[in-house]
């Protein structure tokens, strides 16, 4: 029997197959051509298979004030929350195949109420962008929008883990918000970030440029750094989204999952007792050391292409997750610069704000010298790094491995801005500065006046060698609390995160710091 009930199950049938409908095959089409999955498909593949709970398929769209004012079910955004491994987390996947995933007011307030659901259940937000920015047919209502999105942003940032994938041509208000949040993954050669277009670019400045130089995955990854992982293809993007997912805490108040990956706490590796050259101006591949004391060599690193000069990163250790920050002595020697110290000091805040212990493994010959740096702000950029590590109230573990020179020591996580233990291998050297400059600064007059002065700056070279190219003057006066057997790193890492577990700090009363941006 046809009954009133059965007309509304037909009339849900029919506006849920509009809102999923959404562009049109044509369109849909059309994303596949580039090489791109559709927004739903792209949840199917974040999210554990049938746990997507989907909210407002069936709002619909402003239509705009201009044009010809179609209003779409869903208006271009899918939104709601599933799990990732078990654990809840909030989404939202723009729909390019409606009016190009422009932003319009309803698409917005989509995105808002799953904000603030996240927010307030305290689980993490995955944005899949897709989108041409404020809907130009709405005008104000589009643009104002998008105030709200980077409302939310800041005021869930430190609270849950926000993580951005871009998916396709992002532009405008698209391309913020993502940068407020805590990680941006780009897919590349079909995602894009530009404030405003090549055509744009054109018009105001005359250049011929394309959306890939202008801002493709590989310009974002490895130059501006706005970009912390790029992957091939959404399928990988979106696998890579689970693995960092599995690195972190649902919020603030909580700690990540533990995971066993059965590598015993105290397995050693002799290998690293003879790791470091025996010329100190050779270099090594800090990886090595990465990958030898992690739980089953399992390291997730971050900005990989950016700043190559310092590794930051995720591994865990005895099941933990622990962030690391490595300086990196096979590339500009390990050296600090501009945006070795930026992307250092983001990655270390972001640690802090979500309970992440962090481990600082030290070989760094000082802040990179020079005009470039400087007129670049070096001082400032610095600055950021050093304000990073010395607020940073998680447990905090040091090892010096090799060079630990002026400012830079201080800046890597040293015992003097209150990391909590500090260790250093045998072939630690820690100094105001290198031996050559160190000799030539203090020895100026004697070389200047010897009959032979290469020979006097080499022996005052010995001499500060010597004296300063280990770690014992500093055990000595309680710097370092231990100068370890390379091969033991492991094991004590992982023994003395056990004991800083219960650390608790108190900071003095105030609204917030004020970082060096
Ligand atoms: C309305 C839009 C749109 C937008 C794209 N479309 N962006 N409609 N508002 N912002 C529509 C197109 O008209 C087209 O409709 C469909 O989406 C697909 O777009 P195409 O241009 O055909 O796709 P493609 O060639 O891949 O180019 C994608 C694009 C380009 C690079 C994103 O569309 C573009 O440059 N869009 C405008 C970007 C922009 O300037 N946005 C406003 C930013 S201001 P049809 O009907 O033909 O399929 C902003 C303010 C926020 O966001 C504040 C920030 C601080």
């Amino acid at each position: 029997m046809y009954t009133h009930n059965q007309a509304t199950l037909e009339t849900l049938e029919q506006l849920r197959a509009e809102s999923i409908a959404a562009g049109g095959k044509e369109k849909k089409e059309a994303q596949h051509n580039r090489g791109k999955l559709t927004a739903r498909e792209r949840l199917h593949l974040l999210l554990d298979e049938n746990s997507f709970e989907e909210f407002d398929a069936l709002k619909i769209g402003h239509g705009g004030n201009i044009g010809d004012k179609k209003k779409y079910l869903g208006d271009g955004v899918i939104t709601g929350h599933g799990t990732i491994d078990g654990r809840e987390v909030f989404v939202f996947s723009q729909d390019f195949t409606v009016i190009g995933g422009s932003l319009g007011e309803a698409h917005a307030q989509k995105i808002c109420k799953v904000m603030d659901l996240a927010t307030k259940v305290g689980a993490p937000i995955i944005g899949l962008n897709d989108s041409g920015g404020a809907r130009i047919q709405e005008g104000v209502d589009g643009l104002g929008s998008y105030g709200e999105i980077f409302h939310r942003n800041v005021r869930a940032s430190g609270v849950v883990p926000q993580i951005s994938c871009i998916m396709g041509p992002c532009a405008g208000g698209a391309v913020y918000s993502p940068s407020i949040t805590d990680f941006v993954f780009m897919v590349e050669d079909s995602s894009y970030m530009f404030v405003t277009g090549p055509n744009v670019v054109k018009t105001v400045t005359h250049q011929d440029i394309t959306a890939e130089d202008l801002g493709g995955a590989q310009m974002h990854a490895e130059k501006s750094g706005v970009a912390h992982f790029k992957m091939p293809n959404d399928v990988l993007c979106l696998r890579k989204i689970r693995q960092l997912f599995s690195y972190l805490p649902s919020n603030n108040q909580q700690k990540a999952p533990i995971l066993d990956l059965s590598d015993s706490p105290k397995r050693t590796d002799p290998a690293l007792d003879y790791l470091i050259p025996a010329n100190s101006t050779e270099s090594y591949d800090m990886n090595v050391v990465i990958h030898s004391i992690l739980d089953g060599a399992e390291f997730m690193e971050v900005h990989a292409s950016f700043a190559r000069n310092i590794i930051c990163g995720f591994g865990r250790l005895g099941g933990q997750t622990v962030g690391l920050v490595a300086n990196q002595p096979a590339v500009l020697a390990g050296v600090l610069d501009n945006d070795a110290s930026s992307k250092a000091g983001r990655f270390v805040r972001f640690c802090d704000s979500f309970n992440i212990p962090l481990i600082s493994l030290v070989d760094v010959p000082g802040f990179m010298p020079g005009p470039d740096q400087e007129h670049g702000g070096i001082i400032r950029h610095g600055a950021k790094l050093l304000y990073a590590f010395t607020e940073a109230t998680v447990p905090r573990i040091s090892v010096i491995i090799r060079k630990a020179y002026g400012g830079a020591y201080l800046v890597m996580n040293s015992k003097h801005i209150r990391c909590d233990v500090n260790y250093a291998w045998p072939t630690a050297e820690i100094a105001v500065l290198g031996p050559k400059g160190a000799a030539e600064l203090i020895y100026r007059r004697e070389i200047a006046q010897a009959a032979d002065p290469e020979q006097v700056l080499n022996q005052k070279m010995e001499e500060y060698r010597e004296a300063f190219s280990n770690p014992f003057l500093a055990a000595q006066r309680g710097y370092i609390d231990d100068v370890i057997f390379p091969r033991d790193t492991r094991s004590h890492l992982i023994r003395t995160l056990q004991m800083l577990d219960s650390k608790r700090v108190d900071g003095p009363n105030r609204k917030h710091g004020n970082i060096p941006l």
